[in-house]
C-alpha cells in the first residue's frame, strides 16, 4: 500500500501521517511507502515503513506529473490556500485551489493505475442562502471565492470518478478545533486560538458574537474519519462522490464556557471580545447545520463533547503556559 498526502506539512495532513504510522495498514494493506509532499518539504517521520518528504507546488503541473509518475494507491489532497487567504488574494487561492486541484486530477487521468482519492473539501461550498438544515444533496451556493474553489472541485472530482480516472472521495470538513501550533489564515482560525492561546498562557480575540453557531470537529475524529473514508467501497458513494463529514454544532460562547470548565476563570479571561466585520461575514456565510446521511450511513464518527476536544489538545498538543 502506497500512500501520498499531498499537504502533508500542514495541520491535518500531519495529523493524518502520524496517525497511518501508528496503525501501519491502510483498506486492509501493509503500508509500505507513505510520501508527504508540501509547498516546503515536510519534516521527516519515524516509522515502520519508507516515510519520504517532497517539496511540490501543485500549480507547477510539470511537479505534479512528476510525483505521479509513481503508482500511489491512496492519495490525499488536502493542500489549500485556505478561507480568508483566498478571499485577500484571488489569485493565490485560484493558483492552489482551483488550478492546483485540476493538476492533480489531470495527472491521475494520464495514469493506468486508478488511485483512491480523498479531496478535502469544506462546509464553505455552502452557503445559509438555502433552506437549513444542509444535506449532502443541498445546492453548492457558496458566497466566497475559497468555497467556490473548493466546489468546483467537487464537481471535478465526481467527473473524474464517473469515468473511472480517480475511485474519488471529496468530503466537506468541518471547521477542526483545536489546532496546535500558531493562528492561519483561515477565517475560522480564531476557534482554536480562542482555546490554544489562553490555554498556553496567551491573550485572544474573539471576532465574532458569542452566539455565532459552528459546525467543527475535533483532530483526532476527523482524521479518524479521513482514514476510513480511503477505506470504503467506492461503488457505495454512486454517483455522488462529494459528502459532508460529520460535526457538532456548538456556539462559540459554549466553547468558553467548555474553556472555562477546563481551565478556569483566569484562563477564559485572556479572551478579549472585538468584532473584525470581514471574519464576521464570512463566517455568517457557512452553514452549522447539517444533516450528514451519507457519513452517518457509513459509519463515520461524530463528535458530541467539545470539553472532550479540549482536554484532548491539552494531553496531546499543548505548549507549556509562558511564565
Ligand atoms: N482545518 C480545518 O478546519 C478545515 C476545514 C475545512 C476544510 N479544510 C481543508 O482541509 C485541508 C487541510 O486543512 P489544514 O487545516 O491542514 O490546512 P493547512 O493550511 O494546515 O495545510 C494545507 C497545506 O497545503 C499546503 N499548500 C498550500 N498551497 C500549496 C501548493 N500550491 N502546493 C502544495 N502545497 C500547498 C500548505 O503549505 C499547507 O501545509 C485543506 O484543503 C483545507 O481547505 C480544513
Amino acid at each position: 500500500m502506497r500512500v501520498l498526502i499531498i499537504g502533508g506539512g500542514g495541520f491535518v495532513g500531519h495529523k493524518l501521517a502520524e496517525r497511518l504510522i501508528e496503525q501501519k495498514t491502510l483498506r486492509g494493506e501493509t503500508i509500505t511507502h507513505l510520501a508527504l509532499a508540501d509547498i516546503g518539504a515536510p519534516s521527516a517521520l519515524d516509522a515502520d515503513f519508507a516515510v519520504t518528504a517532497h517539496a511540490l507546488d501543485i500549480a507547477d503541473r510539470e511537479a505534479v506529473d512528476a510525483i505521479l509518475s509513481e503508482d500511489w494507491d491512496v492519495i490525499y489532497h488536502l493542500a489549500a490556500v485556505v478561507s480568508a487567504q483566498a478571499e485577500a488574494d484571488f489569485v493565490a487561492g485560484m493558483r492552489t485551489n482551483f488550478f492546483g486541484t485540476f493538476n492533480i486530477l489531470e495527472a491521475c487521468r494520464m495514469r493506468v493505475h486508478t488511485p483512491v482519492l480523498v479531496y478535502a473539501s469544506s462546509v464553505a461550498s455552502f452557503s445559509t442562502d438555502v433552506p437549513q438544515p444542509i444535506r449532502d444533496w443541498t445546492a453548492t451556493t457558496p458566497q466566497t471565492s475559497y468555497g467556490t474553489q473548493k466546489a468546483v472541485g467537487e464537481l471535478l472530482l465526481n467527473d473524474y470518478s464517473r469515468r473511472g480516472f480517480i475511485d474519488g472521495r471529496g468530503v466537506r470538513l468541518p471547521t477542526v478545533v483545536v489546532r496546535p501550533g500558531k493562528p492561519n489564515a483561515a477565517a475560522s482560525s480564531f476557534c482554536s486560538s480562542i482555546i490554544r492561546e489562553p490555554l498556553q498562557g496567551e491573550p485572544a480575540m474573539c471576532p465574532v458574537s458569542v452566539d455565532q453557531e459552528i459546525w467543527l470537529a475535533s483532530p483526532r475524529v476527523t482524521v479518524g474519519n479521513l482514514v476510513k473514508v480511503a477505506e470504503i467501497d467506492g461503488k457505495a458513494l454512486g454517483g455522488i462522490r462529494n459528502f459532508a463529514l460529520p460535526g457538532m454544532t456548538i456556539t462559540v460562547g459554549a466553547m468558553l464556557d467548555a474553556l472555562k470548565a477546563v481551565g478556569g476563570e483566569n484562563v477564559v479571561g485572556l479572551v478579549d471580545h472585538e468584532i473584525d466585520p470581514t471574519i464576521e461575514r464570512i463566517v455568517q456565510g457557512w452553514s452549522s447545520r447539517l444533516v450528514t446521511d451519507t457519513a452517518d450511513s457509513l459509519g463515520l464518527d461524530r463528535d458530541d463533547d467539545f470539553e472532550r476536544i479540549v482536554r484532548d489538545f491539552m494531553a496531546t498538543d499543548m505548549r507549556p503556559a509562558i511564565s
